[in-house]
């Protein structure tokens, strides 16, 4: 029953677009997945109310229930759980971190996202956790520029997703 927190310290760098679609996915593919909507935006409980509550199903939680939502939902019989969280709040990305199997931190693979993802890759590091970047929203026909961006990454100790 894996947790995969989604961080990133950037907003729009796709962290709720990936959480959304890796639920998605996983409850198509006839698992039972959860987001839980750490974010006060709540921009995926919105997605969940566009779609009448069909299945992923979305709740929401304030950081520090965090784990307990996370213990009740296996408990229920949640075989994935996806946590989204909000940018620049290092108290919710650490609540998810720690409760997490697996993170996923989304960035563009530009200079300036680049560059901000290193707070985060040191939080990931700090709490001992499996953590991959994945290239969000660059231009699928430059293979350059993932190299040389997965090689960035790396040197922050973070490597990068083998899917983009
Ligand atoms: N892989 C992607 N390719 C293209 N656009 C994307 C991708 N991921 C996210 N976006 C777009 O980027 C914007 C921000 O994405 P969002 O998931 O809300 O980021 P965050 O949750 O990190 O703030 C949205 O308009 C979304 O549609
Ligand atoms: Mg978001």
């Amino acid at each position: 029953m894996p947790v995969i927190a989604i961080i990133s310290q950037k907003g729009g760098a796709g962290k709720t677009t990936l959480a959304i679609h890796l639920a998605a996915a996983a409850q198509d593919a006839g698992r039972v997945a959860l987001i839980i909507d750490t974010d006060p935006q709540a921009t995926a409980s919105q997605w969940a109310a566009w779609r009448g509550d069909a299945p992923p199903e979305v709740i929401d939680s304030p950081p520090p229930r965090l784990a307990a939502k996370v213990a009740a939902a296996q408990s229920q019989g949640a075989e994935l759980i996806v946590i989204d969280t909000p940018p620049h709040a290092d108290s919710a990305a650490r609540a998810a971190v720690e409760v997490a199997d697996l993170v996923l931190i989304p960035c563009r693979p530009s200079a300036f996202d680049l560059s901000a993802i290193q707070t985060t890759a040191k939080l990931v590091q700090l709490l001992k956790k499996p953590a991959y970047v994945v290239f969000t929203a660059g231009n699928p026909n430059a293979p350059r520029v993932y190299e040389e961006a997965g090689e960035l990454v790396e040197g922050f100790g973070t490597p990068p997703c083998p899917v983009q």
